[in-house]
């Protein structure tokens, strides 16, 4: 089977970059990461990508003269990796049309909590901030707004009374880290089917969702 070619968008740590490659190199995965791209020059998820022989790009926005030209030129690079799906894994800027239109449901994201809830930066500091019991991360497809696209898994943690915003973040991180390699693994198998809101995983030819 041919392998899917994953593209990452990432603007600092990459850990769940570092997962996704992981997880890829193992076999766990029928993927591999073509080439990862940053915003930022100093991102270590660049040094990550490098370490394992992978195309690390850093592009600029400044040097561009908007949000569509910035982005046309990320979309450039990852046709010419030949990259089928986007995740992002720490990208901290706005996704806009030119690459919702280039990769339409193609795009990935995580984000650090149970989406509906806490949107945004700083999910984990919310979801201490709020008092929940319960928190996690949610891998969705990307649409125009803000972590609101459909839901392909989440993940549960409990938050405890002492948690800080670091606490939290270190537990919800580790399951990031089990998700997402997951979630690349079903649309690599070609397993997602998507259905107005809601991401319907394929299992033994019957529509189940996790
Ligand atoms: C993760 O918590 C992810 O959910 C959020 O940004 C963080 C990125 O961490 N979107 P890393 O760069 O993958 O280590």
């Amino acid at each position: 089977m041919k392998k899917l070619r994953v593209g990452v968008l990432a603007s600092g740590r990459g850990s769940n970059l570092q997962s996704i490659i992981d997880h890829c190199e193992s076999g766990a995965i029928p993927a591999m990461v073509a080439v990862a791209v940053s915003d930022r020059g100093d991102a270590f998820a660049l040094e990550r990508a490098r370490n394992h022989g992978i195309p690390a790009v850093h592009i600029h926005p400044q040097y561009y003269a908007g949000q569509e030209e910035y982005e046309s030129r990320i979309v450039l690079e990852m046709q010419e990796y030949g990259v089928d799906l986007i995740c992002l894994a720490g990208y901290m800027l706005l996704v806009g049309k030119a690459l919702l239109e280039a990769f339409p449901g193609r795009i990935m994201n995580i984000h650090p909590a149970l989406l509906p809830s806490f949107k945004g930066l700083h999910a984990q500091g919310q979801a201490v901030e709020y008092g929940v019991r319960f928190s996690g991360c949610t891998v969705h497809f990307v649409d125009q707004g803000v972590d609101t696209g459909p839901i392909i898994l989440q993940a549960v943690v409990p938050v405890y009374p002492e948690d800080l915003e670091d606490d939290l973040s270190a537990r919800i991180l580790e399951q990031e880290h089990v998700i997402y390699p997951e979630a690349v693994r079903l649309y690599a198998e070609g397993r997602l089917r998507v259905d107005g809101r809601k991401v319907y995983i394929l299992q033994d030819g019957k529509r189940t969702m996790r």
